[in-house]
């Protein structure tokens, strides 16, 4: 197999952590069967400075372009001004929407050898194996908005198209999973969420009732995701409670520096990202965990590509990499030693080269 990836490493920590990413793939290449080409251009900040847009052109017409894109964070306070005219966050939000990636798999899976650096006591980690589905390009992140000196909104809008799509593809997957899907809203309050109910509840009667439906409101989902976490397979919910909660459930992994994304349309031309920011407290110290990063190109090859068992290599590498004794400060173990972004990178890498 032959790919083009589009790189945009971003802000912050982007840069140090794509490169991890990248140099995995690298390896997979270098086992035989496949070749990546990786063509890089700027998104968000990097992007402000050199042309002015957060997601310029040329940016535009490579994502257009390649396979697969791959991206690091975006943002940082040199552009977070709040009378700012163009923001880092909005190119990612028009990449978002040029892709028409509307549906974005956040999987959340415990392991083991991280529950010491999750804050949850351990009998609470056990087989907790949740896949979240954030519809991402629609609702209160891409509603009109306005702002004067002493009042502002944003609106939230969504469609029965929008919430169909979303929904049937949290259901797919629950179908190869454990079969249950749990829909989140606020349908005591908003609008948008009844409506989110009804095509749900509608669906699951016709399509898709082999399935077993849980509904939650967010705010009590947000306490089961750490009281109950193990009962969730798959959770399906709108664009912000998706944004919130996957940073909650990230912690059940141990750091938010764990937690990989792919971000799919019907296509499956994906873009594919780690779901933590850009860490500008720590950008350019070489010390950023790269895992969510290099596990965001296990599932480009698992989902762009269908390539299940170079996907299942890098997860099985970074987790023995882990159990071998290798963690970045943020996952470090009681003892506190902690490797740098580069050596994590390494030592994933030779196991992948190690063990076919
Ligand atoms: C994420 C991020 C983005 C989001 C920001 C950077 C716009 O938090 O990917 O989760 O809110 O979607
Ligand atoms: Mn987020």
């Amino acid at each position: 197999m032959e790919a083009l990836i589009a790189v945009l490493p971003g802000d912050g920590i982007g840069p140090e952590v794509t490169r991890e990413a990248t140099r995995v793939l690298d390896a997979i290449a270098a086992r035989g069967a496949h070749r990546f080409e990786f063509k890089t251009a700027r998104v968000g900040g990097a992007a402000i400075d050199a042309s002015g847009s957060a997601f310029p052109d040329d940016t535009r017409a490579l994502v257009a372009e390649a396979d697969a894109v791959l991206l690091g964070a975006v943002g940082g306070p040199k552009w977070s001004a709040p009378d700012a005219p163009v923001r880092p966050e909005q190119g990612l939000l028009d990449l978002r929407a040029a892709m028409n990636v509307y549906a974005n798999l956040r999987p959340v899976k415990t392991r083991p050898v991280l529950y010491p650096a999750s804050p949850l006591r351990p009998e609470y980690l056990e087989n907790v194996d949740i896949m979240v589905v954030r519809e991402l390009t629609g609702g209160i992140y891409f509603g009109d908005r306005s702002r004067t000196e002493d009042a502002a909104m944003d609106v939230c809008t969504y469609t029965r198209p929008e919430i169909e799509r979303v929904v049937r593809m949290a259901a797919n997957l629950a179908r190869d999973r454990r079969g249950k899907v749990t829909s989140v809203d606020k349908a005591n309050v908003l609008d948008t969420s009844r409506l989110w109910r009804s095509i749900t509840d509608e669906l699951f009667a016709s399509e898709f009732d082999d399935l077993e439906l849980e509904t939650l409101l967010v705010d009590a989902a947000a306490m089961h995701l750490l009281t109950r976490p193990a009962d969730f397979d798959v959770i399906v919910t709108e664009n912000m409670f998706g944004d919130i909660l996957t940073d909650e459930a990230s912690m059940l992994c141990g750091s938010l520096g764990m937690l990989p994304s792919a971000s799919l349309n019907e296509h499956r031309k994906g873009l594919y990202e780690p779901i933590h920011g850009s860490a500008p407290d720590i950008a350019g110290r070489g010390i950023a965990n790269p895992c969510g990063a290099i596990l965001s190109v296990a599932l480009l090859l698992r989902y762009t590509f269908g390539l299940n068992d170079e996907a299942e290599a890098i997860e099985t590498a970074v987790y023995a990499a882990l159990e071998a004794g290798y963690r970045t400060a943020d996952v470090a173990g009681p003892d506190g030693k902690a490797c740098n972004t580069v050596a994590m990178g390494d030592a994933i890498i030779a196991v992948l080269m190690n063990h076919g």
